[in-house]
């Protein structure tokens, strides 16, 4: 037989598996407590592949990525409600393994790195943490083998690292983004609202209205979507800032005062003893 040359990616893939995938797949991945910003996600994996297409929805809370100290042990666990939603919101197959399922010999000896887009941000808090998140995403997507894989914008760090992660390291998948999904009154849906108090809930509601105060300013500048922000949070009290930051989404730095064009502009907070993470996309004029 003959070989065929190829030189690009496009073309070794269309010589090598020539015939179409009859239907499409796509992944949701999940650590369950399903809530509508899940939904919502499960819905665009369904819009992505048509009728007759594939949706997956794996719920594993990834020890991995959970440094001492955090919530492992208090993240809650749903799987019943998880896969009525699941299968209302268009799924066709929920895959929710056990740790050891996850992990026969153990924690993963190799792991992905995230590098230094792993660490600032939700990394210098959770140090570790991207890393983990990566060897799991990895996993699934290996498991799963899907055309699409779905991530909300609400955790916009981790999904700017899959998707460099996804460029990087040559994986055969679209990555997909999703708009976060806010109650009425702006607080980001989060399976971690659960844990806040009346009180702390109404207290939450100053971090979406500081991102908003922000977006307001993006025609003023880098600069002016900062100070937007931080005015509307220095006011705030019960609430314990961990960062606000105006940040390139492509390198997930810190985009200087004469930045343009699309920017992050996200904060972490603690709530409590609950610690909240939002953002909002803002164009920088
Ligand atoms: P989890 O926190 O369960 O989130 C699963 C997916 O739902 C993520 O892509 C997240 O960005 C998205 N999501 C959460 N709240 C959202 C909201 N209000 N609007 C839109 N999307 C939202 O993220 C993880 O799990 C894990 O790190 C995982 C990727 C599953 C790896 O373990």
């Amino acid at each position: 037989r003959k070989a065929v040359l190829t030189r690009t990616v496009e073309e070794f893939e269309a010589a090598f598996w020539p015939d179409e995938q009859p239907v499409d797949n796509a992944v949701v991945m999940t650590m369950g407590a399903l809530h509508q910003g899940h939904a919502a996600l499960v819905r665009e994996a369904r819009r992505q592949v048509g009728k007759d297409g594939r949706v997956a929805v794996t719920v594993f809370v990834n020890p991995l990525q959970f440094g001492a100290g955090e919530d492992l042990d208090r993240y809650p666990r749903t799987l019943d409600a998880d896969l009525a939603l699941a299968e209302e919101m268009g799924a066709d197959v929920v895959f929710a393994p056990t740790v050891d399922e996850m992990y026969p010999n153990g924690e993963p000896l190799v792991r992905l790195s995230a590098g230094p887009m792993g660490e600032g941000f939700e990394g210098a808090s959770r140090p570790g943490h991207f890393d983990g998140v990566l060897t799991v995403v990895a996993k699934l997507l290996h498991i799963t083998d899907p055309d699409f894989a779905v991530f909300g914008e609400k955790d916009a760090q981790q999904l700017a690292i899959i998707r460099r992660m996804v460029a990087d390291l040559d994986f055969d998948v679209e990555i997909v983004g999703v708009p976060t999904v806010r109650e009425e009154d702006g607080l980001a849906l989060s399976s971690r609202n659960r844990f806040l108090s009346e009180d702390e809930r109404t207290r939450a509601l100053v971090l979406s209205r500081a991102l908003f105060a922000g977006r307001d300013a993006g025609a003023q500048g880098a600069k002016a979507v900062r100070e937007a922000a931080a005015a509307v949070l220095d006011g705030a009290d019960g609430i314990s800032l961990d960062y606000l930051a105006l940040i390139d989404p492509l390198s997930f730095t810190e985009a200087p005062d004469d930045f343009r064009g699309e920017a992050v502009l996200a904060l972490a907070a603690r709530v409590g003893s609950t610690r909240l993470i939002d953002n909002v996309s803002i164009i920088v004029r």
